[in-house]
């Protein structure tokens, strides 16, 4: 089997490069830039190594970099962003800080003929985030590619097959992008692209199988794609030594505890216990308006209520979580910095009374967590279920979380949806929702003033979740959920839509 080295320098991209790769169907794995040597990469046997980008100027003194060997070995580099960098700088060239300022963006970029760039119009648009540049190439590099402002954009050794590009190809907003791994990882590296994405459920539970025998898990069950996919692999794994909980925190969307609790119960046959729990979480939450503090309270009531359970069931050895790699990159992790903290990863508590945490999904993104619940025949409206945070409406909630603010907000909510839901079933966006703002403002109904709450739509497209535009919705759609929101929804006076992408912003307000 062929394999890519993804030698990761900090970035927050590593694993969406990896997936990447993946998805052409070559297998990538992951290591940080000090835990292998050029000598073990040589006998690992990759066919190409990706330098990942990272926050640190190369000059730094805390910067990372590894041994220029690794440019001697005999298998071709591609260098992304501060790998780009990096690789000038092991090389023998100079990196300053860009000359005209740094790029943040879609940029213009312009390239040059090479194998790297095959498929590539000459003009597209590429994604940059980068404050140095390369100033000198190194010897034996041509530049090959320019924006406006920077004239190294890429570079190429073609001889020595060490790539380096400025821009990031692994980002939905780099145009080409995939046509530049593509080509760097069959034409330049010589991959054959027969690695099965099936073949990581079936190692998965192969593993389960063996590290969790004689154990008994408890999963928490949110009914999400995540926490659904993770119950349908352990169930493989080790069949009823598996109990789910789940944990009704009075934060779900209209409908949905029973929802989740029918489909569990009667379709799977799982062993399924539901906790009410809602004045619980609500009265830990009472006066928390820092969205910080409101995850992290969310996500310690969460593990109380899963403890108070397993010692209920009797003998729990191990907790079982649905955490995928955005939630684990997100929470910060080795030298990235931390975007904020999800509450199946930041809010555990230290002390917990389980000897030990399951997370089949960790390291996949979405995309590649349906694909592996489709692989396990889970029904495709689970599957394909729009993603749905665990901290719940408590994160679309703004401000103090309360009964009767949740009223308001699963009644938008649920309209919302059942507007979009109507409108374009074939062709909804990956995510949409309603969060209640804490903001009122004056309106009129009929002949009287209100005074009532903003609600903010937001729909997103993407396929990754780490970047995301917001969904140019039709406006007839708009419309009706605002007139159906304002004249159904006692409270609530107006309506907004949020037309903002990821970055800056993330995808939920919270
Ligand atoms: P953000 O807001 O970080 O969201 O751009 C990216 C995706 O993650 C979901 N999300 C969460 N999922 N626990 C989860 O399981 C969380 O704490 C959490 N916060 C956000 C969000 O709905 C979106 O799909």
């Amino acid at each position: 089997m062929d394999k890519i080295l993804v030698l990761n320098f900090g970035g927050q991209y590593d694993q969406l490069i990896a997936r990447r790769i993946r998805a052409l169907h070559v297998f990538a794995e992951i290591k940080n830039y000090n835990k292998i040597t050029p000598d073990e990469i040589r006998q690992a046997g990759y066919r190409g190594v990706v330098f990942t980008g990272g926050p640190h100027s190369v000059y730094a003194d805390d910067a990372p970099r590894c041994s220029a060997a690794v440019l001697s070995i005999g298998i071709p580099v591609l260098g992304i962003c501060y790998g780009h960098q990096l690789l000038a700088f092991l090389a023998g060239g100079a990196v300053m800080p860009a000359e005209s300022g740094s790029e943040y963006g879609r940029t213009q970029l312009t390239v040059k003929e090479n194998v790297l760039f095959s498929g590539v119009p000459q003009t597209s648009v590429c994604w940059m985030s980068h404050t140095d540049a390369v100033q000198t190439l190194p010897p034996g590099f041509s530049a090959i590619a320019r924006t406006e402002h920077c004239a190294c954009a890429a570079m190429a050794d073609d001889e020595r097959k060490l790539y380096g590009v400025q821009f990031h190809p692994e980002v939905t907003h780099t145009a080409y992008g995939t046509r530049v791994l593509e080509n760097f990882v069959f034409r330049v590296c010589g991959c054959k692209g027969d690695w099965q994405m099936d073949d990581v459920a079936e190692t998965t539970i192969r593993h389960y199988r063996e590290v969790l025998r004689g154990k008994r898990v408890l999963l928490g069950l949110s009914g999400g794609v995540d926490s659904s996919v993770a119950a349908a692999l352990l169930h493989r794994a080790i069949g009823d030594n598996l109990v789910c909980v789940f944990v009704d925190h009075g934060l779900l969307r209209k409908g949905e505890g029973d929802f989740v609790e029918r489909t569990f119960r009667e379709k799977f046959g799982l062993q399924l216990v539901r906790v009410n729990a809602e004045a619980r979480f609500l009265a830990a939450l009472r006066g928390v308006t820092d969205p910080e503090a409101k995850r992290k309270i969310i996500g310690a009531e969460f593990v109380r209520v899963f403890e108070e359970e397993a010692k209920k069931l009797g003998q729990i050895d191990v907790l079982a979580q649905g955490t995928i790699y955005p939630d684990v990159i997100e929470s910060g992790k080795g030298d990235a910095a931390t975007i904020k903290s999800h509450h199946n990863v930041g809010g555990l508590p230290e002390q917990m009374a389980f000897s030990g945490v399951a997370e089949p999904l960790r390291d996949l993104f979405k995309d590649e967590v349906r694909a592996i619940g489709e692989a396990l025949g889970l029904p495709r409206a689970l599957v394909w279920r729009q993603p749905f945070p665990g901290p719940g409406l408590g994160v679309r909630v703004l401000g103090e979380i309360t009964g009767e603010k949740l009223g308001l907000l699963r009644e938008a909510d649920a309209i919302f949806r059942e507007v979009l839901e109507q409108a374009a079933p074939e062709g909804l966006p990956n995510q949409y929702f309603a969060v209640l703002t804490d903001s009122r403002s004056v309106g009129v109904m009929g002949d009287e003033r209100t005074y009532g709450y903003t609600v903010a739509l937001r729909a997103v497209t993407t396929d990754d979740f780490m970047t995301a535009t917001w969904t140019r919705l039709p406006y007839d759609a708009l419309e009706l959920a605002s007139s159906r929101i304002t004249n159904e929804v006692k409270g609530i006076s107006r309506v907004v839509y949020d037309i903002t992408s990821k970055p800056p912003a993330t995808v939920e307000w919270e």
